[in-house]
């Protein structure tokens, strides 16, 4: 087993995208010791794939109050407006330090202004990009390069962090985690910190199509709920209009059509050539996410398609080439040419509006334990996200973090204290949430496909939750420790949450579309809906 370090961090944070990157540099700046783990190698995770861009009013001719504003429509009621208050009046400013940490962002050759693009929701030019259609690579790039010139942040890349340590009062203290590299550090081990910030992303693998990587499997929310913490709005998956369509058995982490490529003018037509977004919302193909997904979903039931189309041959080859590189390739790796031909596109699972339940300063319900990212609900997105306001959730709210964590050692509320012993067995999520084997990934992503996808039904949903707590119930399906049998007990928990959340809700808002109750509930509907342990059925 991996020896614990004698001295224990200040901050222990999980996962390296943007959000954890911003949190361990933040802390690195007040003087913070930190220790950084991250479960693949550092640059994985859903920032390094993010294309259309950030949005923040860094445009005259807009504002932090325009852009709250287009937040809170698109959140369909269920918005923390101080939270989207603080994202949009600091969003700017996290901005402009992330430029100056080296981040490069495209600019007009004649001005240097930076360039702004639209996305759905949105009113005004506010999102900035890098590459083209590249921009969580640089944003990644750039934070990776300002970590690796601090040497005294300690990473451990191949970390699987598995569940939080406490001391006795009950605060955390740090985390247990399996290390799977080579030498001094492989094994079961634990790092202790005062404070412990979980940034490890979404949890799109829930879902057998998603634009998420491999590692994006929920695994704090699982270990925040394991611990005691809160989730909310679980029930909001949003689902990306255009994912590039690969037939029904594709699986797994799926390229991705940036919105962007709307809001340069690209048009969603269906099998026959017809555009069916411009009658169903005054916004067209630039509605929020969850309408335009709706739109496509119902076109394609109407005419028993499988996709709907993205026309942007109008753009021509030299605007592909130097807007969308990314998109292209990927594109033309598949066969599909957008100089001159359709892009075949379908809805696929994107993004978690909701999260481990966070206060403005990014603490959870359990003292001692942050969250922040996408991982977090910090309630910026309500029912449903608007276009890259992700990254910069990111930025705004792990550099809140720091700045509590930093505020409270200074203030002596976060002492060293001893972590209380392991459980029974640090190998395993609990005696009651069994590993489960490969297969059972197979089932449980079909089974959230099939029954609390785009389109929900309580019957749909209660075949869902049956086979989640069949796979459970089955002994055959116990499995060794390993990061695969974690991650699915880590997908099963979460899955077996979210099917709750979306029971429970009633309503169609946002991106939680059941078609059994199609119409918005203000009675019942506009509150938030938290989740423990108990109540996610585990
Ligand atoms: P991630 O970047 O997903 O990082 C999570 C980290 O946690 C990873 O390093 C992972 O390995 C690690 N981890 C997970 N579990 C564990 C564990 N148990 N132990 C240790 N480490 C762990 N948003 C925008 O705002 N603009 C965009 O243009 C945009 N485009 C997107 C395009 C795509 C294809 C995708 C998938 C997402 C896009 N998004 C976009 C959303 C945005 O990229 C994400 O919401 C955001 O990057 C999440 O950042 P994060 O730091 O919270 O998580
Ligand atoms: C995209 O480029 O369409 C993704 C933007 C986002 O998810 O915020």
């Amino acid at each position: 087993a991996w020896a614990t370090p004698a001295r224990p961090a200040d901050a222990v944070v999980i996962g390296s995208g943007v959000a954890g990157l911003t949190a361990a540099l933040r802390a690195r700046a007040h003087g913070l010791r930190v220790v950084l783990l991250t479960k693949d190698t550092l640059g994985e995770g859903s920032t390094r794939w993010a294309q259309g861009g950030i949005a923040a009013a860094l445009d005259l001719a807009d504002s932090p109050a325009q852009h709250l504003r287009d937040t809170l429509v698109a959140g369909a009621g269920l918005c923390d407006r101080e939270a989207v208050e603080a994202l949009a009046a600091e969003g700017p400013a996290a901005v402009r330090r992330l430029i100056a940490a080296g981040a490069e962002f495209d600019r007009d050759p004649d001005s240097g202004e930076l360039l702004l693009t639209r996305e759905g929701g949105h009113l005004r030019r506010r999102i900035i990009h890098a590459g083209g259609d590249a921009t969580g690579a640089e944003v990644s790039r750039a934070l990776l390069a300002a970590l690796a010139a601090d040497p005294d942040v300690e990473i451990i890349e191949h970390a699987l962090a598995l569940d939080l340590l406490t001391d006795a009062s009950g605060r955390a203290a740090g985390v247990t985690l399996h290390v799977m590299g080579e030498g001094e550090h492989d094994g079961v081990g634990a790092v202790h910190a005062r404070a412990v910030v979980l940034a490890t992303g979404g949890l799109g693998q829930v879902f057998a199509a998603t634009t998420n990587p491999d590692v994006s499997t929920g695994d704090g929310l699982a270990l925040a709920l394991r611990a005691g913490a809160h989730l909310a709005d679980l029930e909001f998956v949003q689902f990306h209009p255009t994912v590039l369509y690969l037939g029904p058995e594709a699986r797994g982490r799926q390229p991705l059509i940036s919105e962007a490529v709307r809001g340069e003018g690209a048009h969603l037509v269906d099998r026959d050539g017809v555009r069916f977004m411009t009658d169903r919302h005054p916004l067209g193909e630039l509605a929020p996410r969850d309408i335009v997904a709706k739109g496509i979903m119902s076109r394609m039931l109407e005419t028993g398609a499988d996709c709907a189309y993205l026309d942007a041959r109008h753009f021509g080859a030299e605007m592909w080439e130097h807007r969308f590189p990314t998109i292209l390739a990927a594109c033309r790796a598949h066969g599909i040419d957008p100089v001159t031909d359709l892009i075949p596109v379908t809805p696929a699972a994107h993004h978690l509006s909701g999260g481990i339940r966070t206060d403005r300063r990014g603490r959870t319900t359990v003292p001692g334990l942050y969250a922040c990212g996408e991982a977090a609900c910090t309630g910026v997105h309500g029912a449903n996200r608007l276009a890259s306001n992700s990254l910069l959730e990111g930025l705004v709210f792990a550099e809140r973090i720091a700045d509590d964590v930093a505020e409270r050692i200074a203030a002596g509320e976060l002492p060293e204290t001893a972590p209380a012993p392991f459980g029974p067995d640090p190998t395993m999520p609990s005696p009651l949430q069994p590993l489960l084997p490969d297969g059972a990934r197979d089932t449980l992503q079909r089974a959230m496909s099939a029954g609390a996808g785009v389109v929900r039904t309580e019957r749909s949903l209660a075949e869902a939750a049956a086979i989640l707590a069949g796979l459970a119930a089955e002994p055959s399906k116990r499995a060794e420790p390993s990061q695969e049998t974690w991650e699915n007990a880590n997908l099963h928990l979460v899955a077996r949450a979210l099917v709750e959340a979306a029971r429970v809700r009633r309503e169609t808002r946002g991106c939680h579309w059941r078609e059994d109750h199609p119409e918005r509930d203000d009675a019942q509907g506009r509150r938030r809906l938290l989740l423990t342990l108990d109540e996610a059925g585990a």
